[in-house]
């Protein structure tokens, strides 16, 4: 259990409301599922019908609305690479029935999901998007497994408990300025027990040329338009995407993710008295031994650890 006597759900259910910055908090039972999830006014201005504004009013903040619409249009990763990235969480963090684990950033909770497949009941997922979070808590539901799930910006974490190893996979880090971005990494050292492990998994800078192209995919009815572009000044990475449904075209609020070298994120990570301990090339190959970091690896997924 996380700090020797509590009982990490309970400490989960307390996840303050007065911490957090949103004003209201709810409590779904599922069939084995509890959410505890807050609302911000943000999202219910989006709609809790869970309908988003598609065309016209995107805030600066893209990712409040971005992986939702993703969503929402079918896009997910494939169950084979979610099955793999989670061998590769537990090998990697050692994970075991006990650990205090928090995804950050956890999306529609793939991997919380495998990790409740596998009987871990100490991971908890969080995630500013409350579409995504119902969409997990309803897999979760309908293969009866047991998930924990809270709603919050990680800039205002609202957990008392501290963890074993917090992980934030597919590029979760760098969405928020550079202050931001370094905000929040000195608040996930503040959720870390003394020696407690952190994994970014993020882009490698080396690999960004190779990234600079346009892609056309479609997903049902609609056609994806993906164009990558690269700023090289402020090093960030720009995914423009346009949507093509019947006569009907739209844009998708730009992603912007910051790309930090290697020797940034050391930099950050000791600031917040963290030093690195390993560096992964590929946070879909759970072979330790032959996954190592170089220019042609797509991930620079780094684990690193809090000091005493
Ligand atoms: C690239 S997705 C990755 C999702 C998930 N980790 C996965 O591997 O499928 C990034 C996620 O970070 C979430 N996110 C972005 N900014 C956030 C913030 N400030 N607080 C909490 N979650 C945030 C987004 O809602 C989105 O679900």
């Amino acid at each position: 259990m996380p700090d020797g006597s509590q009982d990490f759900k309970w400490d989960i259910l307390r996840a303050e409301k007065s911490n957090c910055r949103h004003n209201f908090k709810l409590c779904y039972l599922y069939v084995n599922v509890v959410l505890w999830g807050t609302a911000s006014t943000d999202e219910s201005e989006l709609g809790w019908g869970f309908k988003m504004t598609m065309k016209k009013g995107y805030s600066k903040e893209w990712w409040k609305e971005l992986y939702a619409l993703r969503y929402e249009n079918g896009w997910r990763e494939s169950l084979a690479v979610t099955v793999a990235q989670t061998d590769f969480l537990e090998k990697v963090l050692n994970i075991r029935k006990e650990t205090a684990v928090l995804d950050l950033g956890c999306g529609d909770g793939r991997h919380i999901i495998e990790f409740a497949k596998r009987k871990y009941e100490n991971v908890v997922g969080m995630d500013y998007s409350f579409v995504l979070l119902k969409s997990g808590m309803a897999e979760a539901g309908r293969k009866k497994l047991s998930a924990s799930f809270v709603c919050g910006d990680m800039l205002s974490p609202c957990f008392k408990c501290r963890f074993d190893a917090v992980y934030m996979m597919d590029i979760s880090f760098g969405l928020l300025s550079d202050k931001e971005n370094m905000k929040a990494l000195n608040l996930i050292s503040g959720l870390l027990k003394p020696q407690g492990h952190l994994l970014l998994d993020l882009f490698n800078l080396q690999y960004i040329p190779k990234l600079l192209k346009k892609d056309r995919y479609k997903i049902g009815e609609k056609t994806f338009i993906v164009e990558n572009a690269f700023d090289v000044l402020q090093s960030i990475f720009t995914v423009n995407t346009t949507v093509i449904e019947g006569n009907n075209s739209y844009e998708y609020p730009k992603q912007k993710i910051k790309v930090y070298s290697y020797g940034d994120i050391e930099k950050m990570f000791r600031e917040v008295n963290i030093s690195i301990k390993a560096v992964y090339g590929d946070s879909v190959n759970p072979n330790l031994e032959e996954n190592k970091f170089n220019t042609n690896s797509f991930n620079m997924t780094i684990l690193g650890q809090k000091a005493f």
